[in-house]
């Protein structure tokens, strides 16, 4: 049997410090801006709080003998922001720092490459007193916090995510408001997402000389795709494609912000006169690899803009046909290959790392105790053969961590939704590996190689499981 994948590709998964670690008032760590929007009657579905989430602060280790027991080679995972900077500016906590570098070790000792976020959304809430990301200090604040833990892990963290998703903290906590911090504003969620790129570029170069690892960001694309072939929806696809990745791609790659959506932000938010001289050289070119996050593409088409709606252009439903998850999201393992080689196409090339990918499943355990989630295993199986393709079309592709390892606190959706390969009780903390993390577990053993492992084996393996989790 022969794998159409490097021998070192970076087989993995992911999760947050936020949605994961609990341990809210541990050890020094000060308050982010999502304890304080979690507050918020309304905020969280269901009421719920990231107060223990999966309780990986105090359960690191069990967490690094899964990852050791599933035979992952590279895990995700973030520093938390207001731990290691409890007041957002000022000193930094060192017993944080202590109990980072003692998981980075344990995950060392077991052949687990580290892959660090530094910023995935749990800004220290004192830095709200300017506002976050709209205030440009908070710049100079996520480089102090960088700097700290590079000084720290920058000998042996070999991968760098500066920023998560900026495109989801604009939109999401800026824009809309259903995020942290909360603020419903689009004038201000531009200027936000600018100085999240800024501090990109910052940090970039304050952790240069700190590190020989790869330092990049790491964007959530989502390829977008006209309804129809009308001329308005090709269009309003182009559209899109600025307003959700050119935006983000072209200052990290180029140094430049894409003209028609420039023109259109103008438009719509006024002068974007937070873009200071030199802050677009500042950012681009510095982009040691892409961390890309991928989980599907927009279908769009032609609409009047509205006052829900700045632009020219709306999300139609996915086509009848297709497939969705437990969350309505579509399944579109295609457009990840279309992605890759469009990215490699139209970017410098740098080796691409997809950080996430995944999907809501909500299997829970049955009469025998597991968790049967078919419906994963053919997800991670389709994205597999995906990726295949676009490494026999040339992509620089290194790997792949699935969203996530566990079950966690997914934001404000709370615990609903149900995203892990291994299945987490709540209440007992129990963790228990789905039929997905021993098909996982299959698949990494044999390099990815889709015809050495058949569909039914994570069912298979569970008959045995001695044979994976031993
Ligand atoms: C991404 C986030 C991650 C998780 C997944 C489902 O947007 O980066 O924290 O919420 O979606």
């Amino acid at each position: 049997m022969t794998s159409p994948f490097p021998a070192d590709f970076l087989w993995g998964a992911a999760t947050s410090a936020y949605q994961t670690e609990g341990a809210l008032h541990v050890d020094g760590r000060g308050p982010s801006v999502w304890d304080s929007f979690a507050t918020r009657p309304g905020a969280i579905e269901g009421g719920g709080d990231a107060a223990i989430a999966t309780d990986s602060y105090r359960r690191w280790r069990d967490d690094v003998e899964l990852i050791g027991d599933l035979g992952l080679r590279a895990y995700r995972f973030s520093t938390a922001w207001s731990r290691v900077v409890p007041d957002g500016r000022g000193t930094i906590n060192a017993g944080a720092l202590d109990h980072y570098e003692r998981f980075v070790d344990a995950l060392l000792e077991k052949g687990v490459e580290p892959v660090l976020t530094l910023n995935h959304w749990d800004m220290p809430d004192a830095l709200m007193d300017e506002g976050g990301w709209l205030g440009r200090g908070s710049v100079d604040a996520f480089a102090h916090y960088a700097t700290a833990v590079a000084e720290r892990l920058g000998d042996r963290v070999p991968w760098w995510i500066t920023q998560c998703e900026p495109w989801i903290v604009q939109l999401l906590g800026y824009q809309l408001g259903i995020h942290a911090p909360g603020l419903a504003d689009l004038p201000s969620s531009v200027r936000a997402g600018h100085h999240i790129l800024l501090a990109h570029g910052v940090a970039y170069d304050a952790m240069r000389s700190l590190t020989a690892g790869r330092i990049g960001a790491g964007p959530n694309l989502l390829p977008c795709v006209p309804a129809s072939d009308s001329e308005e929806d090709r269009l309003a696809a182009i559209g899109s494609d600025g307003y959700v990745n050119r935006w983000y791609l072209d200052p990290l790659f180029l140094g430049t912000y894409p003209d028609d959506m420039r023109e259109h932000w103008e438009r719509v938010a006024g002068p974007l006169d937070f873009i200071r001289d030199g802050d677009l050289a500042q950012i681009g070119g510095r982009m040691d690899f892409l961390g890309l996050n991928f989980y599907t593409r927009r279908v769009m088409k032609a609409a009047e803009p509205g006052p829900n709606r700045p632009f020219p252009w709306q999300v139609v439903r996915a086509p009848e046909e297709s497939r969705l998850t437990d969350e309505g999201t579509e399944i579109v393992p295609g457009a990840l290959t279309e992605l890759l080689v469009r990215l490699k196409t139209e970017y410098p090339e740098v080796p691409i790392l997809v950080t996430e990918n995944g999907l809501v499943s909500n299997e829970t355990p049955e009469h025998d105790g597991r968790v049967h989630d078919v419906r994963r295993i053919r997800f991670l199986r389709a994205h597999v053969e995906a990726m295949a393709q676009a490494l026999a079309q040339g992509v620089n592709l290194v790997g792949y961590l699935h969203w996530s390892l566990l079950d966690n606190f997914e934001w404000a959706l709370g615990y609903r939704p149900r995203f892990g390969l291994v299945y987490v009780d709540y209440p007992t903390q129990t963790r228990i590996p789905k039929d997905s993390a021993h098909h996982y577990a299959a698949l990494i053993a044999a390099n990815g190689d889709l015809a050495a492992v058949t569909e039914e084996v994570g069912e298979a393996a569970e008959a045995d499981a001695s044979g994976v989790f031993g």
